[in-house]
């Protein structure tokens, strides 16, 4: 029976690439998102791919979610944290606010997400989970305090929770993109991003198909050995 993938973040950006990549390996993929309406209706509309809403910061509404998923689709197997939010400023400028939101979605919600899943796995005996880190988690960057913390804390949790699943047939694995085109980045000031893309050594943005590449990968049954590591994916701007 084909595995059931939930992917947050799913609609937009690297997850829509990531949906469609694990539903054309014929995963059951829930495409999870939490503010854009639209953008989810148009995509469920070309790829056929469902979308659920909910906010994984919410950890409530993670579990509702995750139950919500299994009962429509068959248990969970692979989860890939995706969803993540930007409130670049510098120190002088954050506020507590900002640091909040980031650390609640991008790090809060990758919690929420295995906790919700994770009994699931156990009891089968079998699970695959992505992260999404960031090369600004590896690297740090300037202007963005909060989003470098929540990441490189991806990192850790990733290592931390890959011990405990190895042994029960979990894996947990980080994927860490670099500078992808997609809406994040696009918001970078022109100026900046010009100065950023200088430094890859490829010589361009990635591309989010080319993340996608990289957990399917890891998300493979034949993946089983491969846990607790990171792939970066960055065109060469940071060796980790
Ligand atoms: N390194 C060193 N100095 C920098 C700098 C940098 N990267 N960026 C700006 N500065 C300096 C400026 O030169 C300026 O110096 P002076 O005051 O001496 O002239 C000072 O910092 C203030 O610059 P700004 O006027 O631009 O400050 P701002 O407050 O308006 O904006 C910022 C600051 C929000 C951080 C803005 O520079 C920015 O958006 N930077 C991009 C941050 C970034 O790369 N975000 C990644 C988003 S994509 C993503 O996160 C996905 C992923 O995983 C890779």
């Amino acid at each position: 029976m084909a595995r059931v993938a939930i992917v947050t973040g799913g609609t937009r950006g690297i997850g829509e690439a990531i949906s469609v990549a694990l539903n054309g390996a014929g995963y059951r993929v829930a495409a999870n998102y939490c503010g854009n309406d639209d953008r989810a209706r148009a995509f469920t509309e070309k790829t056929g791919i469902a979308a659920y809403k909910w906010d994984v910061a919410d950890f409530d509404a993670c579990v509702a979610g995750v139950a919500q998923v299994a009962a429509e689709l068959g248990p969970v197997a692979v989860i890939v944290n995706n969803a993540g939010i930007t409130r670049d400023a510098t120190m002088k400028k954050m506020s507590r606010a900002g640091w909040d939101e980031v650390v609640d979605t991008n790090l809060g919600g990758c919690f929420n997400m295995c906790k919700a899943a994770w009994d699931g796995m156990l009891e089968r005996g079998f699970g695959r989970i992505v992260n999404s880190g960031s090369i600004n988690g590896q690297a740090g960057q300037y202007g963005q305090v909060n989003y470098a913390a929540a990441k490189s804390g991806i990192h850790g949790f990733t290592k931390a929770l890959s011990q405990e699943g190895a042994p029960k047939g979990i894996t947990v694995n980080a994927i860490a993109p670099g500078y992808i085109d997609t809406d994040m980045v696009a918001a970078v000031p022109p100026n900046v991003l010009e100065k950023i893309v200088a430094r890859i050594p490829v010589g361009r943005l990635g591309r989010a198909e080319e993340i996608a590449r990289g957990v399917l990968f890891l998300v493979a049954d034949e993946a089983g050995f491969v846990t607790g590591s990171t792939v970066s994916i960055n065109g060469g701007q940071h060796m980790y």
